[in-house]
């Protein structure tokens, strides 16, 4: 039994939560970080160790490093709303800057060097707001990321500190850019699941809205795939950025008709207004994760769909 002591913050959120179930199965010991802002207690794995505190207050962080003394940190505390970004770039760059560089400060302090020979700081970056709107699709990590949002740019500026203190201080990382994540317990009342939000819809008889002409697209990856990608991350020799998608395509028109589908097809959409600056097309080339990381998607969007749907409807 491995009882290697791991830190997620952000382990009370969707993505978050689904990782420390996993750890917990798979032996490690697991301690949470989460201010609960839009994480959930009734998501927290009764083995798991819980802080309820923000990654912006450093005394608290370094408390729990004191306690914890964990090995490995998977940092996926985040402000994760684009849209609340673009009307408010400062908090969001505190949470997704700041509240990061203050982890890993207390990172490296509590493990001094030689001893964390070893450890890893996995980070929740993002494939879908870091390459902007571009023609190569699917975008591979190669291709320049210019951000079309605070959020991106947080997430990218975050990647680069911690290429810095690679680099200076030896701290190894990976970074996993995501797609369009999707799944159980993702959170319906926010602005970032739009699978989550349309399942909600469907299910307390509301006519989903498509913003556009619902030809925008995503790539959409299944959570327990994303959490395959981050078990892989820490196990593996491995270090680096890594987008994490499908390489699929797939329209909002599209994504709802398939939702729409696992529930009894009888729901109609409506359209509104376009969001302004939204991307027009989004989806990753994986090649180097299959090669690296060894990581590829199993669960193709109608079965997660399908899982996803079902958990909606026994909530
Ligand atoms: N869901 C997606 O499609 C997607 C795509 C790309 C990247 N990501 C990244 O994955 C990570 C997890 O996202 P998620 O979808 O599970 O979102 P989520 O909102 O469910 O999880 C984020 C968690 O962080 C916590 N948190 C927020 N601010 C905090 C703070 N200041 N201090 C402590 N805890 C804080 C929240 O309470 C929540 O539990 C995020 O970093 C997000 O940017 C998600």
């Amino acid at each position: 039994m491995n009882k290697q002591t791991i830190l997620i913050t952000g382990g009370a959120g969707f993505i978050g939560s689904h990782l420390a179930d996993r750890l917990i199965q798979e032996g490690y010991k697991v301690v949470v970080v989460d201010n609960l802002s839009s994480g959930k207690r009734k998501n927290l794995n009764p083995q798991a160790k819980f802080y309820k505190a923000d990654i912006r207050n450093k005394k608290a962080l370094t408390n729990v490093f004191e306690k914890e003394k964990p090995r490995d940190v998977f940092h996926l505390a985040a402000q994760i709303n684009l849209r609340k970004s673009v009307d408010d770039p400062v908090e969001d760059a505190k949470i997704n800057i700041l509240g990061g560089l203050n982890l890993i400060q207390c990172f490296i302090q509590s493990n001094p060097l030689p001893n964390w020979k070893g450890a890893k700081f996995i980070f929740s970056s993002t494939g879908g707001a870091i390459y902007g709107d571009t023609k190569t699709i699917p975008t591979s990590e190669k291709f320049p990321a210019r951000p079309m949002s605070p959020y991106g740019i947080a997430k990218l500026s975050f990647e680069h500190y911690l290429d810095y203190y690679q680099k200076v201080f030896g701290l190894d990382f990976v970074s996993l850019r995501y797609a369009n994540v999707y799944g159980p317990r993702q959170n319906s009342k926010g602005e970032a699941g739009v699978v989550a939000i349309f399942c909600d819809q469907i299910l307390s008889k509301n006519k989903p809205v498509i913003y556009g002409n619902g030809q925008q697209t995503r790539d959409y990856v299944f959570v327990d795939d994303v959490v395959e990608a981050n078990i892989l991350s820490l196990q593996k020799n491995v270090k680096g950025v890594f987008n994490i998608g499908t390489g699929k395509e797939t329209s909002v028109n599209q994504l709802f008709q398939k939702i729409n589908k696992t529930f009894d097809g009888k729901i109609r959409k409506k359209y509104g207004p376009a969001k302004k600056g939204e991307q027009k097309r989004s989806c990753l080339d994986c090649q180097k994760a299959k090669k690296v990381l060894g990581w590829k998607n199993k669960v193709e969007l109608d079965e997660g769909l399908e899982r996803t749907a079902k958990w909606f409807k026994n909530v």
